[in-house]
């Protein structure tokens, strides 16, 4: 491993001066994304698993330029729905590059994805549920098929995100290799798959050893595949003092707990691809002293980045505009009216004053992608940085953007209280 290519990047380490730069110019609240530091961290995944496919879980970020720079950088995608699909084809993605994994999937999504496939005969399509396998079947599909397969064993960084013994994910274990055999007759059938959950690390990891075991033990029952997909879930450190993931010691523990198949080894990280080389700038507007409590009033809150609210998820934040003050405890808080809006509480950081830019670390992955417009605030902007120069890749959406699906039909003219209208 090179020293121009860590581990894991720090909120830290992020200069500075480029991020008052990129606030004065672009307005907050602002997503950055470095598509080298995204190139980087697919360099490192491949070669800690250099005989193994790897695949970018698009869900984390589907900014057209991250899937770009997967694509260059020779990691395949894995796709949630249709429309993570179409933006994967749109983003030069080949056919035989793509696996598209179906949950509980709509009609539309499972039609617009045969279509697809008639175009990319490639295309391998991931199910969950012989009840999705029949619906493939009845769309006429009989092409690259991977079964999902529930391991029973789940691990991740919250309850919300373990899905390995979810009956919600995949056939049951028990079933698999009936599903798989059956599955032969109709498809080509050409892999098995499992996902233990998101952000793992530390004592989880012997749980997603377990599940890498068990899916061993299925695939050399139901030989011959192609691929054993074991899923992405590998964890980054959010704050500041957590070591990064040994990615070379849980390649080894993957490999020796896969054990010997005749089958390629697949995983389909997410998080690690972009999570470190995303950052949210948010300005101060208010800060107010209150119950013992400083509370610092942002411009960016739970609909910006929701892993906060939705997971108490840790995300470093550093006063970008005064490093320097003294440092106080304080209460981050979003202009969303709901007590969950807050991105850290009690946190020590250097006193934030109005006007002051602060930055949220590890923001790339499932930052904008969890951004939503509830109470009317529309999404932030993007740029992303690339050999040290930014550029605009997702525009501010604007207020006559939130109701610009809305029909006609809902636009009447006020009335008073007669009736007429004034
Ligand atoms: N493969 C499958 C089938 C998945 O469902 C997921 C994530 C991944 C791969 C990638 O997992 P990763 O390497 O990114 O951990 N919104 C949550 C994370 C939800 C992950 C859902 N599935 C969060 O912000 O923590």
């Amino acid at each position: 491993m090179t020293d121009d290519n860590p581990p894991i990047r720090r909120l830290a380490d992020w200069d500075a001066e480029t991020l008052l730069g990129l606030a004065d110019e672009y307005d907050t609240p602002l997503y950055a994304i470095d598509l080298d530091r995204v190139r980087e961290n697919c360099e490192r995944l491949r070669a800690a698993f250099p005989d193994a496919e790897v695949r970018y879980a698009a869900k984390a970020h589907t900014g057209r330029a991250v899937l770009e720079t997967v694509r260059d950088a020779g990691v395949d995608v894995e796709c949630a729905s249709a429309g993570e699909v179409m933006r994967a084809l749109d983003a030069g993605f080949p056919g035989d590059r793509i696996q598209y994994t179906a949950v509980n999937p709509p009609a539309r999504d499972l039609d617009y994805v045969v279509d697809r496939w008639r175009e990319h005969p490639d295309l391998t399509v991931t199910a969950g549920a012989t009840d999705t396998i029949d619906r493939l079947r009845e769309r006429g599909f009989d092409g690259r098929l991977c079964v999902r397969v529930n391991p029973g064993v789940g691990a991740g960084h919250h309850e919300k995100v373990r899905t390995g013994a979810n009956a919600k994910f995949g056939v049951p274990y028990d079933r698999a290799a009936e599903t798989v055999e059956s599955a032969r007759a109709d498809f080509d059938l050409v892999g098995i798959h499992a996902h233990a959950g998101s952000g793992i690390s530390g004592d989880d990891l012997a749980n997603h050893r377990e599940l890498v075991r068990r899916m061993g033990d299925l695939a050399r029952a139901v030989e011959p595949l192609e691929f054993v997909d074991v899923g992405g879930g590998f964890g980054v450190p959010y704050r500041e003092d957590e070591p990064p993931l040994d990615l070379d010691a849980v390649a080894a523990a993957t490999r020796n707990a896969l054990g010997d198949v005749d089958a390629t080894l697949a995983v389909e990280p997410g998080r690690y691809v972009v999570a470190d080389a995303g950052v949210l700038l948010t300005r101060v507007n208010t800060v107010k002293e209150a119950g013992g409590a400083t509370v610092v009033g942002v411009d960016a809150g739970m609909t910006t980045l929701l892993r906060p609210a939705m997971y108490d998820a840790y995300h470093a934040i550093r006063n970008v505009t005064d490093p320097n003050g003294p440092a106080i405890p304080v209460t981050v808080a979003g202009p969303i009216c709901e007590s969950a809006d807050v991105l850290c509480e009690d946190r020590p950081l250097p006193r934030p004053a109005r006007g002051h830019v602060l930055a949220v670390g590890n923001a790339g992955a499932y930052g904008y992608e969890m951004a939503s417009t509830y109470n009317s605030r529309p999404r932030p902007a993007e740029v992303a940085i690339a050999g040290g120069t930014a550029e605009l890749v997702r525009g501010r959406e604007r207020l006559t953007d939130l109701t610009a699906l809305e029909t006609e039909h809902h636009r009447t003219e006020p009335t008073d209280e007669n009736g007429t209208e004034p």
